[in-house]
């Protein structure tokens, strides 16, 4: 049994695996129509969501599988006091595979471990989300034909946005790759990625707030919303709302081949003027969301090549529990379930982070 929490639970052949079956599945989805008979899929989701769920029990049904889920927190046991680990072990009783989305950072990894079946991460907190990942990276291989030799601008909240954590984890181990960080001064990407996965493989980066600067030079822009959930003072929020638009007049000063991705939803950021514009794919990536969860489905299940696949490459970070220690991040997982191991992962540069939601411990 295999989950996937963080995209990086995947080698590179791995990814290129399921990315290969995505396009498969893409040229011709009746060929796939009936391999997952008989199985079926929990989606539960205790943070809204429209894309990201019914992209799962679409990707489900279209695999010939059955789902069963709830798409509300509220309307499920954890409203009574039941913890995580115990609605894991339940619902493996009832499917085959589980997707689940929390607001708790965290939340995945502790259902991962245990769940009898796999756990697919679709989103914890402002942590990860390595399946609206696996959608970028099948849209960025349509696309270009390559993953790798890019230069990357991701726009907007690169603070909370879980999405652009998972998207430069993940193409930060291809060569030639370079990223533009464009954000607001207090939406900044958060210490953590920028020194574990940027400067740790040396990735090159710069930082600016001025989008119309680096727009010409860009392969890639990536929008993404304010997450305005994850704001603890609504002031602030209110003031960085509107800190960029995409408009026909920025399109303008781009590159015939650059490409437009956001996750969605929008709230403003990219002005539907440009939706005719070729450059604006973020529809045809909806789109490769399901067949990319298809081909994830398949391979945890067992159902296709990637099943079998090589471990992570690099060295991976040891385990270990510490009952005198807590996880410092209000946030995570561990401030709602006091009675979770203890656990952290030392990594290989002696940093000692949570296990579920990757903190820093001091
Ligand atoms: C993203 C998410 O939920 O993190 N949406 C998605 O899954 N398609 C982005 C967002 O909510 O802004």
């Amino acid at each position: 049994m295999r989950s996937l929490i963080d995209i990086c639970d995947f080698s590179v052949d791995q990814i290129a695996t399921i990315v290969d079956l995505a396009c498969e599945i893409a040229d011709n989805p009746v060929k796939f129509s009936a391999v997952a008979t008989g199985k079926t899929l929990a989606t539960l989701f205790y943070e809204p969501s429209t894309r990201t769920r019914l992209s799962f029990e679409s990707a489900m049904y279209g695999l010939g599988g059955h789902v069963l889920g709830f798409a509300d927190g509220d309307t499920s046991s954890s409203s009574k006091g039941e913890s995580m680990a115990d609605t894991a072990r339940v619902v493996s009783c009832y499917a085959d595979i589980i997707a689940m989305r929390h607001p708790r950072e965290g939340a995945a990894a502790v259902a991962a471990e245990h769940a009898t079946v796999p756990v697919i991460n679709a989103g914890d907190g402002g942590h990860c989300h390595p399946t609206q990942t696996l959608t970028d990276l099948v849209t960025i291989f349509r696309e270009w034909g390559r993953l790798d030799h890019l230069r990357i601008g991701i726009c907007g909240d690169l603070k909370y946005g879980r999405t652009v954590h998972s998207l430069i984890a993940a193409m930060s181990r291809y060569e030639g790759v370079s990223f533009v960080l464009i954000s607001p001064e207090e939406l900044k990407l958060p210490g953590y990625v920028k020194k574990d996965v940027l400067e740790a493989n040396d990735i090159p980066y710069t930082q600016t707030a001025n989008l119309e600067e680096v727009l010409p030079d860009l392969d890639i822009l990536y929008m993404t919303r304010i997450q305005r959930e994850r704001f603890d003072d609504p002031e602030t929020y209110e003031r960085l709302k509107d800190s960029y638009v995409l408009d026909a007049a920025k399109m303008a000063l781009a590159a015939p081949g650059m490409r437009v991705l956001h996750p969605l939803p929008r709230v403003g950021e990219i002005s539907p003027e440009i939706d005719g514009d070729a450059r604006a794919c973020y529809f045809r990536q909806v789109q490769n969301g399901k067949y990319a969860r298809m081909a994830l489905i398949m391979t945890l299940l067992g159902l296709a090549g990637a099943s079998k696949g090589s471990a992570p490459e690099g060295e991976q970070p040891v385990r270990e529990i510490h009952p005198e220690l807590s996880c410092g991040n209000a946030r995570c997982i561990t401030a709602v379930e006091p009675a979770l191991e203890p656990a952290f992962l030392r990594g290989k540069n002696g940093v000692l982070r949570c296990a579920y939601c990757e903190t820093k411990v001091d």
